[in-house]
């Protein structure tokens, strides 16, 4: 038996939760605001995604264009498939495509892409996660350590839309969309996320401009963009909205202003809640939400 701890399922900080969802409310913004207009980096880069698809079944009973048919399977983005199909790294029936535009019958031709058989999962699964403590954001860890999917019970394969720290805790998307997870990741789209961190001391309300305003992060010297930022309680917790996602961002930008981070909460990403999910639990997202989501980062990619 793998040396695992039972899902937890301890209530929320409600004090804190609570502060931090008046907060959350009263910073919404629309998907629609939060969008920025263009690319600039490849939608794959960031990624944790696997190259290919494990799921082995289609559905699609029409025919569909290659470059949508590669991104539906989790491949790449539209965009980066065309320009696999371009480089000559498809595929179908044995026979090199390398028109832009081709369409395949995703029941009966067989695609191959960078050389392995591409198929599309059976069914779309959207996933929200309320992450607890000491679990990692991986499907598997070599290390036998707790892992994300040791909280979830479904047969398919799913992925995390990028990650959170081992001891952050909150809400976590998974999904086997590969387009969209690849396009909630991207910086261009600038998908908001909230967090409640509860610091070491008192924060100083020019520490919080400086947060506020984007500062140059200590250790690698990266600038921060603007954020929305907000003291709350005895001046220990600050609410953040971010609009990008750097490595530990949030640790390195309070290091950066020398406090320590003793608890971190992702208290929302992409305008989803984990409100009314314990932590260890999750559900599946609503259609609407899955809209929502896909409405966010709705427009065609560019390079
Ligand atoms: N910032 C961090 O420092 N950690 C996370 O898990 C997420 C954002």
């Amino acid at each position: 038996m793998p040396n695992k701890m039972k899902p937890k399922t301890n209530p929320n900080n409600a004090h804190a939760l609570a502060q931090s969802e008046r907060a959350v409310n009263s910073h919404r913004r629309t998907a629609s605001e939060s969008a920025k207009p263009t690319l600039s980096r490849s939608l794959a880069s960031k990624s944790a995604w696997p190259q290919l698809s494990a799921k082995t079944k289609s559905v699609a009973s029409t025919q569909v264009r290659l470059n949508k048919f590669l991104a539906s399977a989790g491949i790449a983005s539209r965009r980066k498939a065309d320009e696999m199909i371009q480089n000559g790294e498809v595929e179908v029936n044995g026979k090199l495509v390398t028109e832009l535009g081709f369409k395949v019958n995703p029941e009966k031709d067989k695609v191959v892409a960078a050389g392995r058989i591409v198929t599309l999962h059976r069914r779309k699964i959207y996933i929200l996660l309320n992450k607890p403590k000491d679990a990692i954001s991986t499907t598997h860890d070599e290390r036998d350590r707790r892992t994300v999917m040791d909280f979830i019970d479904i047969d398919e394969r799913v992925y995390t839309v990028g990650r959170l720290d081992r001891n952050t805790t909150g809400a976590l998307l998974l999904t086997n969309d590969g387009d969209l997870a690849h396009r909630l990741m991207h910086p261009s789209f600038g998908v908001p996320k909230e967090y409640l961190a509860e610091l070491d001391k008192k924060i100083t309300r020019a520490d919080l401009q400086k947060l506020k305003s984007g500062l140059r992060l200590s250790d690698t010297g990266e600038k921060t963009s603007e954020c929305e930022a907000e003291i709350l309680g005895d001046g220990t917790y600050v609410w953040l909205k971010l609009h990008e996602g750097k490595n530990r961002q949030v640790h390195r930008m309070f290091w950066t202003l020398g406090y320590d981070v003793k608890k971190l909460d992702r208290v929302s990403y992409a305008g989803l809640t984990t409100k009314g999910l314990r932590r260890g639990q999750w559900r599946n997202l609503l259609p609407k939400e899955i809209e929502h989501l896909r409405k966010m980062v709705e427009r065609e990619t560019k390079t």
